[in-house]
């Protein structure tokens, strides 16, 4: 049985390769990351009590309520992931509130349980998530996935060394709009689609076995194709040049693009965050959950 505070905790994500061209049932990859949001649920007099610091929004209260008495139990969240850049902060939220919430009633949640209640709480926040998020943050590891007429198709994937760094562009993307202006210029972009797809294909023995001048040959190419599709933009481009400039083997875009955040992979992760704070942008060594 355990004690108060009742603690769920869950990782965040990041795209590694084929966010746009997953849309039209190519493959795409990724992975949980070794940051992610701790809800803690602390027995408490009268009303509800939250305290969620970055992650305050008023669709909040409803997934809560979804959940979790009105009152006699306080509720604090917090976030080690940027909010609204793509890391899935809102399905880490949603599995960290299961999980809480399972642990305030003396049990451990399933699974299962983390993935359908994760993705009612998920639908609360984003209308119609892929459902990505929340089941990456549920299984916290590295998935290669397709979209499906009967949902996502997963395949849990084995990764080697990995080091990444985040860099924020400091502006959200507009996921919606950002789709529907591939759909827009579609068919012209049709091959560069199929080539993010047959990339996600190709990285894969890289990605297991740690190769990293394969992998960043390949983050470059994709970060070309992404561009090549209308989806990166100028602050995209130049965090990518910056972390280029710095000795990244690869930078691309994570997530829709717009905005969002950036990924670089540096076989010296510290030195790029270091030049990062140095020029005043927000950037974070990040590896696999497990
Ligand atoms: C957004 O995080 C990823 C996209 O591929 C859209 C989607 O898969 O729903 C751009």
């Amino acid at each position: 049985m355990s004690a108060p505070p009742f603690l769920g905790r869950a990782p965040g994500k990041l795209i590694l390769f084929g966010e746009h061209a997953v849309v039209y049932g190519h493959p795409a990859l990724a992975m949980a990351v070794d940051r992610g949001t701790t809800v803690r649920l602390t027995p408490g007099e009268g009303p509800r009590r939250v305290r969620a610091a970055a992650m305050e929004d008023p669709r909040l209260p409803v997934a809560l309520d979804a959940l979790l008495p009105a009152q006699g139990l306080d509720v604090q969240i917090d976030t080690e992931l940027p909010v609204g850049r793509g890391m899935g902060s809102s399905g880490s939220l949603a599995v960290a509130l299961v999980r809480a919430w399972a642990a305030w009633q003396g049990r451990t949640a399933s699974l299962q349980e983390c993935i359908e209640r994760g993705f009612r709480l998920e639908r609360l926040f984003h209308g119609n998530p892929s459902g990505l998020d929340h089941t990456v943050s549920a299984r916290g590891c590295a998935l290669r996935y397709r979209r499906g007429s009967a949902g996502l198709q997963l395949e849990e994937i084995r990764l080697g060394p990995l080091p990444l760094v985040v860099l924020d562009t400091g502006k959200a993307g507009d996921t919606a709009e950002l789709v529907a202006g591939v759909a827009a210029r579609r068919p012209q972009v049709d091959p560069l689609l199929e080539r993010i797809g047959a990339l996600v294909l190709e990285v894969g023995p890289a990605l297991e076995a740690g190769d990293l001048p394969v992998l960043g040959e390949a983050m470059r190419e994709n970060q070309r194709l992404l561009a090549e599709i209308g989806v990166s933009s100028p602050e995209i481009e130049s965090l990518v040049a910056f972390a280029r400039t710095h000795g990244a083997l690869g930078a691309k875009l994570a997530g829709a693009g717009g905005g969002g955040v950036v990924i670089a992979l540096h076989p010296r992760p510290d030195e790029l965050v270091a030049a990062a704070a140095e020029a005043g942008i927000e950037a974070f060594a990040v590896g696999p959950a497990r």
